[in-house]
């Protein structure tokens, strides 16, 4: 939801600090802040409302704040509307209305996630004497501590410790104590947050991209862990204040990686990068041939086992799943499930025992997923994570991992991950029906064969972008849009309706085709756009005779299929074509016209692609 960032060190805080809030900013945009500390002096606070760029010219870039210590954040409004007063950092003390100015507070923090009893305890406070200033749950838990401070005086373990005793919700929580010039101290319940390390400096952050220009090593934090950071050291505790033991990990991701690279936005820019992404994913298993999921930590036998597959998930990654049980049903012969990971985590359902329980995130932080990835485990059902983050929460409490090899992803907009996630799942498919005995040497050979050559072919999908744009413009002002399609097709419809959706803001939907006649074909008017997504052979009839009721009653068509089937020319309107190959694996091909569609629409429209309104990157929330 929002970002947080911290840095202390030998050189001034605030320009890394807005620095990592740039690269963070997908997380959050509608307002930002920062407090910096010189020595023993008071934090300053400034806070903006608005993009990143506001905070930026009020600090001069930086410049205005003193100090080698300091915190940071952009957010995303949960508690309280967007403004300055409810931007971060908060105080403990009293402040002036903003917030902004010198801060005498015993206390000053920064906060990501949600605090699900602020109001109980904003009542406790209030009895206390505590006064508030914004509707932030942010302010509630600050306060939480500076009360805890004072009342034990035991310094900042002890009220660390007895807050996260106290409060329920997820945070990644970053403090500055008047008393402890030169330190910052950190706390993490399921939210995200690293700590990396190098030359003596020490960062924070909610995300790699902040600190990758800075440095690879990282501590990951665990859940229920706090931690005392002083200049190239952190100091880790648990709930009861002891000290633990921690290793830095180093991160592999490139820095360049998390930069535009001379695309317009980021958006496009990992459109073009799927077919590395799909190609460092599917290397990551195939070798010399064959699908190996040792990496996985898989076994055989497991794999025979198993009865009933449920894929768990949110948004994109959950259409992964729609669009995978068609590939897991056909040749693994399997029954699957696909959960919307909100409706799973309180669903009453009987879950098989011999199950296996896919959760798939790129984040591996998406609070829905994670907990039903916590039910999954409780129930003792064995779990996978297919996530692209690594050391995510998911990443770390899931039975096994595949890894996405997709990089990290700055478009809310997820396009590449959702291509690295699809593949993962086609290797899974073909390893499972290989060792349950489904298919055939020949069968497995040829369905390996025709995985490798989805990059080449997702390259050739991209090159068509020129009409693509052209019929963009032309539908940039439609009110409705909708998707139709069966099978995989609907599946890829989907995908397709909400990155239309999410970054345009036109109002779209995908529909199963044979389902629109049961109500829905009553809102199409003249000029509506109905996209019909063929790429089946066998459902092409029956998708288009759909399509062809629409027409009758005034809507325009287009029409998403594989070159060579030209008689489409004389039913749709407009057509665009993929490269033909496996049906299975097709879906991964047909998505990138509608990736385009989107991005194209969105920009038309003179929108901010990479940060549609309303949408954070993670979502770290219920
Ligand atoms: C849409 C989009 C979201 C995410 C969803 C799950 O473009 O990106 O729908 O797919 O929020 O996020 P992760 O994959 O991080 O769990």
């Amino acid at each position: 939801m929002c970002g947080i960032v911290g840095f202390i060190g030998k050189r001034q805080a605030a320009p890394i600090l807005l620095d990592g809030l740039s690269k963070l900013e997908y997380r959050g945009y509608d307002s930002a802040g920062l407090a910096v500390r010189d020595g023993e002096e008071l934090a300053q606070v400034v806070k903006a409302k608005g993009r990143l760029s506001n905070l930026i010219e009020k600090t001069d870039g930086g410049k205005a704040l003193k100090g080698t210590c300091g915190i940071g954040h952009t957010r995303w409004a949960t508690h309280g509307e967007p403004s300055q007063t409810n931007a971060h950092p908060h105080v403990s003390g009293n402040c002036t209305r903003s917030g902004s100015g010198t801060v005498e507070s015993e206390v000053v923090g920064v906060h990501n996630g949600i605090i699900e009893n602020y109001t109980e305890l904003k009542e406790k406070l209030l009895k206390h004497g505590y006064t508030f200033y914004s509707q932030t749950d942010t302010e509630v838990v600050i306060k939480l501590v500076d009360y805890y401070y004072k009342k034990y005086n035991l310094g900042p373990i002890d009220a660390i410790a007895k807050t996260m005793v106290r409060v329920r919700g997820s945070y990644a929580l970053e403090l500055m104590f008047r008393d402890y010039p030169g330190e910052i101290w950190v706390a993490r319940k399921d939210s995200p947050m690293i700590i990396g390390i190098a030359d003596g400096e020490t960062y924070v952050a909610s995300d790699v991209p902040a600190i990758l220009k800075y440095t690879r090593n990282v501590y990951y934090i665990g859940n229920l862990e706090f931690a005392r950071l002083v200049p190239g050291e952190a100091h880790f505790y648990d709930l009861n204040g002891d000290e633990i033991e921690k290793q830095t990990t180093e991160i592999k991701w490139d820095a360049e990686a998390a930069e535009k690279g001379g695309f317009e936005h980021f958006m496009m820019k990992e459109i073009h990068e799927q077919p590395k992404a799909v190609q460092d994913t599917l290397n990551s298993v195939i070798k010399d041939g064959a699908i190996d999921l040792s990496s996985v930590e898989i076994t055989e036998d497991e794999i025979k086992n198993f009865e009933q597959i449920y894929i768990v998930a949110c948004g994109s990654a959950w259409h992964v799943g729609m669009a995978a049980q068609y590939v897991l049903e056909d040749i693994v012969d399997i029954p699957v499930r696909v959960e919307l990971a909100s409706e799973f985590r309180y669903r009453k359902m009987p879950l098989n025992q011999k199950a296996l329980v896919i959760v798939v995130s790129q984040s591996g932080e998406t609070a829905d997923t994670l907990a039903a990835l916590r039910l999954a485990k409780e129930k003792g059902i064995i779990t996978m994570a297919i996530v692209n983050v690594v050391g995510s929460s998911i990443a770390r409490e899931a039975d096994k991992v595949f890894y996405t090899l997709a990089g990290p992803e700055i478009s809310v907009a997820t396009t590449k991950a959702y291509s690295a996630q699809l593949a993962a799942m086609y290797c899974l498919a073909v390893q499972f029906a290989k060792v349950r005995g489904k298919i055939t040497e020949e069968q497995y050979s040829y369905y390996i064969s025709e995985l490798l050559t989805l990059p080449e072919k997702m390259q050739k999908a991209l090159e068509d972008k020129e009409r693509i744009q052209w019929f963009a413009a032309k539908y940039a002002n439609s009110h409705d849009v909708f998707f139709v399609g069966r099978g995989i097709d609907y599946a890829v419809g989907l995908e397709g309706s909400l990155k239309l959706k999410e970054i345009s803001y036109i109002h779209s939907e995908a529909y199963a085709a044979g389902e629109l006649k049961h109500g829905t074909i009553s809102l199409i008017e003249q000029g509506t756009l109905v996209i019909g997504v063929l790429t089946q052979n066998e459902l092409y009839e029956k998708t288009i005779s759909n399509m062809l009721e629409c027409k009758s009653r005034g809507a325009y068509l287009m029409g998403l299929t594989t070159y060579g089937k030209y008689e489409i020319e004389d039913q749709v309107n407009f057509t665009v074509y993929v490269p033909k190959m496996d049906e299975h694996f097709i879906g991964s091909l047909a998505v990138i016209p509608l990736q385009l569609l989107g991005y194209y629409v969105s920009v038309a429209k003179g929108l901010d692609v990479d940060k549609p309104r309303n949408l954070a990157k993670s979502v770290t929330v219920e």
